[in-house]
């Protein structure tokens, strides 16, 4: 399956135009290149990347090598899946102007090449006497960022010398250390950089202009992404905003209107940012008395002991006049300027500015190295709006005194890495080292029993999510783009949803779903109708359309959408846009095309779902559902896990949906008193009902019931069955018990499951019920579980060998006692006596 994904994508590519991107300066020669490619290839932008092999000096030792898999994150097979090897200490040397600043750009792809483990590679690479990393390991920033490749892009000042030396020098600290590089770009620059004011101070500047910088965020302010070849010549990315805006003030975008017209004010401006920049904005919205309360507020996380350079770009594309609109910017809550107003500076609507200022990040103990970037009305200076604008920002690390532009490497978290680790060794049975260091004890040799039988290359790495929300930079990763995707597949898409959140007119969404016709409709829920979509021309959505009388609905839309685009992960449902406009509210989601996990079990006419594919979707929804309880930055309760919520994407991928009723650690100040448990019938915890205490052991639970669902193919409630038989989780652990599970579970399934897998299985559904949820596995258990039922039914012979660990008792984390904030009539009294027996029964 996964080979022909990779033909089609590289027939997308093929099919595209190739449209080279020139210099510049022809006088200066700009330098695209495949490292280790023995040819010439063209990237998914048409971009033309040539070989390395002239830059180099002979008398280095260098190799050529593959990466042995192809994570399906990456947007295009060049540069990346061919890389240059260094052992030893050596240089790429490129003629160059001496009087023109350089873009250069590092891409690295972490895999294994040749045998090497990138887990293994730490390595400098110096540029110019500039040292642009150093002990840095692509694995680790890779795994701490969650992404599949890293993109590093610095300016250069002029090489002197006419010539650009950039060398490689492995570590000396690891052992087996390595060097590499998938693809370099040398692409001469014009000055665009200038002294920039130092905020906090009244006359001091930093000299930009005679350093080096490392670019750290590119956003398009309330627009959408722009690709290198849509850039105005320079080659930049750009990238939307809004997953770095704090909490949920996200203002308001717009968009110039057709008839505007944006002009540069000058021919070299155009350098400074494309008009699409300039073109879309954010601001802070229509209420003035919201406004004046509120900060519009951006969070980046970079690296302490470094100068950073921050440029706004902005372009009125409303108001006409000064102090129409004027407001204060605040950087790491400091003013760093009082009173701006576009026009003033412009002259006039339709005109880009830009503006510079600097900023020096220490390095506080115990505090998260940040850069806050807020907006707000100047209220002193009465504008007539009260309101603030900006169109496009950029942040610039500068080099230190010592010539210094490398920061640590990123930290992942412990969970993550663990979780990484697990799902590691069962894919690449190469790299034992892995585990070393993470796993200890019962659990570790269990892990490497498993590295050792295993035949199975599948990929495991979670990839497309954020470690921990807004803070890390997803920037580069999450590529690819929105504009040029008119006839994709929905592979296509869930790149293009990998990238970020976008905001639909309603036009849009009326003309996608013509004009919410009812046959289009795929689902009815409590929040309003599902209806199947098209956008772009082609792109097949899930539109959900918001009840406009269901008051609810607006908490719950709200939150979806705070936590879906935050949240990024191949098993949970990616969340494309939304729309917010005439009281609407719309959420555009990924294309399901093979619907809900439910349609495919009981009561369908759909063909039955093999084991093994089952147990796939169990280990993927089980990841999501790990994801959101370790990987992002609080823990986040889903509460509603049951077979409905679990999508399947045309390739059968899991994905967890429906987080209208989730719940963070951030929710905690909430104290509002609680009458009901919201939730699903069959599903839900009963611990949680008798105490109305939340826990992710909740989300445990109900996933037990979503096992026994999958395995004996009948709902979790059916109250037309005898007593004892009502509720399947219930019944199948009664059944458990008394050694008679194999008589319940699908007949479809008979004598087609392992034995061993069969008892891996069902124990792990069980443990998930356990009366208390401190007795109940953590996610992750159950993945590991579920991950090595897959091993016994797969290779029973080798997996036999080893002996399991027993429930390893991982510490309970914190519980959370969320109280409800609403109360709801719409539970059928019926359902609710038969859950009140179902709580009391004495069966457990
Ligand atoms: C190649 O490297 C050798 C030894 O490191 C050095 O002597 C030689 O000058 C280099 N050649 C070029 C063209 O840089
Ligand atoms: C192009 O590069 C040459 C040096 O090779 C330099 O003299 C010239 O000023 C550059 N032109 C521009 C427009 O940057
Ligand atoms: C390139 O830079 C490295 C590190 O600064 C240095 O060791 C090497 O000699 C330089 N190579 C040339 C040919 O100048
Ligand atoms: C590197 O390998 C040597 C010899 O095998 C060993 O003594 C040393 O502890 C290793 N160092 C590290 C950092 O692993
Ligand atoms: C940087 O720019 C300023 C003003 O544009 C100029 O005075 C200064 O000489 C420049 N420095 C360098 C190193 O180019
Ligand atoms: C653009 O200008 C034309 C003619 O002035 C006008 O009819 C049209 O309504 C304008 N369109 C917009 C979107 O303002
Ligand atoms: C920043 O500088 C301080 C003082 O020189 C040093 O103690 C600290 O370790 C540095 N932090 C980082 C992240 O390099
Ligand atoms: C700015 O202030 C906010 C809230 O007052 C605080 O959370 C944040 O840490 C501050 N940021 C910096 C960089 O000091
Ligand atoms: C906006 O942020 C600044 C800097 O942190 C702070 O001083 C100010 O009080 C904030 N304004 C509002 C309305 O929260
Ligand atoms: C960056 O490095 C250059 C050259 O080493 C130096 O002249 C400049 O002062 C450095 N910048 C800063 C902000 O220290
Ligand atoms: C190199 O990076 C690794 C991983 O981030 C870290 O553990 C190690 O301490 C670093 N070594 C140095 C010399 O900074």
């Amino acid at each position: 399956m996964k080979s022909k994904t990779h033909i089609f994508i590289s027939l997308i590519f093929l099919c595209l135009t190739i449209n080279t991107i020139q210099a510049q300066n022809k006088t200066s020669p700009s330098y695209v290149l495949d490292c280790g490619a023995s040819g010439d290839g063209t990237d998914s932008d048409g971009r033309k990347w040539t070989q390395d092999t002239k830059f180099l000096n002979s008398s280095d030792k260098t190799a050529t090598a593959k990466a042995q898999s192809q994570d399906p994150a990456l947007p295009s097979p060049v540069p990346y899946m061919t890389a240059r090897i260094f052992t030893s200490p050596s240089s790429y040397m490129f003629p160059v102007s001496p009087a023109t600043r350089l873009w250069l750009r590092l891409h690295f792809y972490p895999s294994t090449y040749n045998n090497l483990f990138a887990l293994d590679s730490y390595f400098s690479v110096v540029a110019d006497g500039f040292t642009l990393l150093k002990n840095f390991s692509a694995f680790i920033t890779a795994e701490a960022l969650t992404q599949a490749y890293i993109v590093r892009e610095f300016s250069l000042t002029p090489a002197i010398s006419g010539k650009l030396n950039v060398t490689f020098i492995p570590s000396t600290e690891h052992n087996r250390s390595f060097a590499f590089v998938n693809g370099i770009e040398v692409i001469p620059m014009p000055d665009i950089f200038q002294p920039a004011a130092l905020v906090g101070f009244n006359d001091q500047s930093v000299d930009v202009n005679s350093s080096s910088l490392q670019t750290m965020i590119r956003l398009n302010v309330g627009g959408q992404y722009i690709s290198a070849t849509k850039d105005s010549g320079l080659t930049r990315t750009w990238y939307d905003d809004s997953p770095y805006i704090f909490g949920a003030g996200l203002g308001v975008t717009f968009h110039a209107d057709q008839n505007a017209t944006i002009k540069y004010s000058t021919d070299a401006s155009k350098e400074i940012a494309p008009l699409d920049v300039y073109s879309t904005a954010r601001s802070m919205g229509g209420n003035p008395e919201v406004n004046k309360k509120y900060n519009l507020t951006w969070v980046f996380q970079v690296d302490a002991n470094f100068t950073y350079v921050l440029r706004f770009h902005f372009c009125e594309l409303l108001f006409t006049k000064v102090n129409q609109r004027s407001f204060d910017i605040y950087i790491n809550n400091q003013t760093a300027q009082h009173g701006a107003d576009v026009i003033a500076w412009s002259g006039s609507r339709g005109v880009p500015v830009y503006k510079d200022f600097a900023i020096y990040v220490s390095d506080q103990v115990g505090v998260d190295d940040q850069i806050w970037v807020a907006l707000t009305p100047t209220v002193s200076m009465n504008p007539e709006f009260m309101d603030a604008i900006l169109n496009g920002l950029e942040i610039f690390k500068v080099n230190d005194s010592s010539g210094n532009l490398a920061g640590p490497n990123p930290v992942p978290s412990d969970m993550l890495l663990q979780a990484e680790a697990k799902g590691r060794s069962f894919s690449s049975g190469s790299s034992s080292h892995v585990i070393g260091g993470v796993a200890g004890g019962i659990a570790g040799c269990a892990v490497a029993a498993v590295v050792v039988i295993t035949v199975s290359k599948k990929r495991k790495r979670m990839n497309n999510g954020q470690s921990s929300g807004i803070n890390w930079l997803p920037l580069y990763s999450h590529s690819h783009t929105t504009a040029q995707s008119t006839n994709s597949n929905s592979s296509h898409l869930s790149t293009l949803a990998a990238g970020f959140c976008r905001h639909f007119s309603f036009s849009e969404i009326k003309h996608g779903t013509k004009n919410f016709n009812e046959s289009l409709v795929i689902g009815v829920g409590g929040f309003g109708k599902v209806y199947k979509g098209v956008i772009d021309g082609g792109t097949k959505v899930a539109i959900k359309r918001s009840n406009p009388s269901s008051e609810q609905g607006i908490t719950e839309f709200q939150t979806e959408i705070e936590m879906l685009s935050k949240l990024r992960h191949k098993h949970l449902v990616s969340l494309i846009g939304f729309c917010e406009e005439d009281g609407e509210m719309i959420l555009v989601y990924d294309y399901m095309a093979n619907g809900t996990l439910r349609e495919h079990l009981y009561e369908t006419n759909k063909p039955s779902l093999s084991w093994k594919q089952r147990l796939d979707i169990c280990i993927g929804a089980a990841r999501g559902l790990h994801y959101l309880h370790t990987g992002a930055k609080y823990t986040i309760i889903h509460r509603d896990v049951k077979t409905t919520n679990i999508l399947l994407d045309d390739k059968w991928v899991a994905k967890v949906s429906d987080f209208g009723l989730s719940k963070t650690g951030s929710d905690l100040n909430q104290t509002h008193v609680s009458t009901v448990v919201k939730g699903s019938f069959g599903y839900l915890d009963p611990e949680y009902f008798r105490r109305q205490q939340l826990t992710e052991k909740s989300d445990v639970y109900s996933f037990g019931v979503v096992l026994f669902e999958v395995l004996c193919a009948r709902p979790a409630l059916n109250p037309s069955l005898p007593k004892e038989q009502i509720s399947l989780a219930d019944w199948a652990l009664l059944c458990q018990r008394k050694g008679t599970l194999d008589e319940i579970i699908d007949p479809q399934l008979k004598g087609k499951i392992n034995p061993e897998c069969l008892k891996k299985f069902a124990d792990t559904a069980q443990k998930c019920l356990a009366d208390h949820g401190l007795h109940r596995p953590s996610m992750g258990d159950v993945l590991w579980n579920l991950e090595f039922a897959m091993q016994l039914q797969e290779n029973p012979e080798a997996a036999k060998r080893f002996q399991l660990p027993e429930n390893n008792s991982e510490k309970d984390r914190e519980t959370l006692d969320v109280v409800e904030d609403t109360t709801e009539g719409e539970v059928d009294e019926h359902m609710k006596a038969i859950f009140q027996q179902l709580v009391n029964s004495s069966a457990r």
